[in-house]
């Protein structure tokens, strides 16, 4: 079924909920206090919801002890939703949902434990990267395991000069195994990717500062995770480049710090920030389901 059915099918049943929309003290983020996401929503309500996602980037619902069934529901009345190609850590029956966990069952990881290790924007080796994520706290740490956001509005409007000229309509191309081998959590490597993986994730090229589809805002889109050169200009003159932009992006100023309560679930927008997972002791348990909707092709 289409996003735009499945939202008309679930908006008929929907009765109006009152909700508060709370901006952070931060460049990003609103919490929604008050929203019951287990419930559909009626289009009055969406488009409250749509509106203050681009408004702030980041939306914090409160308190969603929701099924999995209802995490699809609510991600679907973005747009279609992605498939991660780890396929062995998708939840079972239900394989919009990647698991990012570092629990351990049976000797195998049931989830990527180390996920969002370096910033990055969801999917940007895609040749349609991810509008946007949700996450919902399935299992919480006792210490750690938050979640930065930093966005990439503010960081691209704070440019210097000469760096907004030295990008100025430069492509720059992503790719899923940039980092790939880097990335251990819990003394686990990660798993190997078969041909047919590697296949799904040929590396692509997209502008290094792209135009937000509904804002219309300029954003900066490298990230330290997925991306690996810059087009057109010598390798040592990219390696430079993208090390200035990276660290001009993760700027305190441009970042807001998740901790995360019980059933907390965040929806950002993988057009307007980056984030990185912070990480937690490794004896604590963490696990979490995402789903990731499909954005347009960057401009
Ligand atoms: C992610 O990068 O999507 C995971 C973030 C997290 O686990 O906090």
């Amino acid at each position: 079924m289409s996003a735009f059915a499945t939202s008309l099918s679930l908006s008929l049943d929907a009765l109006p909920q009152q909700f508060e929309i709370k901006p952070f003290a931060a460049p990003l983020g609103a919490e929604i206090i008050g929203l019951d996401l287990s419930k559909p929503l009626t289009e009055a309500d969406f488009k409250r919801i749509h509106q203050a996602h681009l408004d702030h980037a980041l939306l914090v619902f409160r308190n969603q002890q929701i099924t999995p069934e209802q995490q699809i529901a609510f991600s679907r009345r973005f747009g279609d939703l992605q498939i991660h190609v780890l396929k062995q850590f998708l939840l079972a029956d239900h394989p919009e949902i990647f698991i990012i966990s570092n629990i351990i069952e049976n000797g195998q990881p049931i989830g990527l434990g180390d996920a969002g290790k370096f910033w990055h924007s969801d999917l940007s080796y895609k040749e349609l990267p991810s509008l946007g994520s949700m996450l919902l706290a399935i299992e919480l740490p006792e210490e750690g395991g938050d979640t930065l956001f930093a966005s990439q509005q503010r960081v691209y409007a704070s440019l210097p000069e000469h760096l907004k000229k030295a990008i100025e309509g430069r492509r720059a191309a992503h790719s899923y195994t940039a980092r790939y081998d880097d990335e251990v959590v819990v003394g686990v490597q990660r798993p190997k990717l078969t041909p047919a993986q590697l296949a799904e994730v040929k590396s692509v090229v997209h502008p290094v500062v792209r135009t937000h589809p509904e804002t219309g805002e300029k954003v900066l889109f490298v990230n330290e995770n997925f991306t690996t050169h810059i087009l057109d200009i010598p390798e040592d003159e990219s390696r430079q480049l993208l090390a200035e932009l990276f660290a001009h992006s993760a700027r305190a100023e441009f970042i807001y710090r998740h901790q995360w309560q019980p059933h907390d679930m965040l929806f950002w927008d993988n057009r307007a920030l980056v984030h990185l997972a912070a990480g937690c002791p490794l004896d604590q348990r963490r696990r979490m389901h995402r789903t990731t909707i499909q954005g347009d092709a960057p401009f």
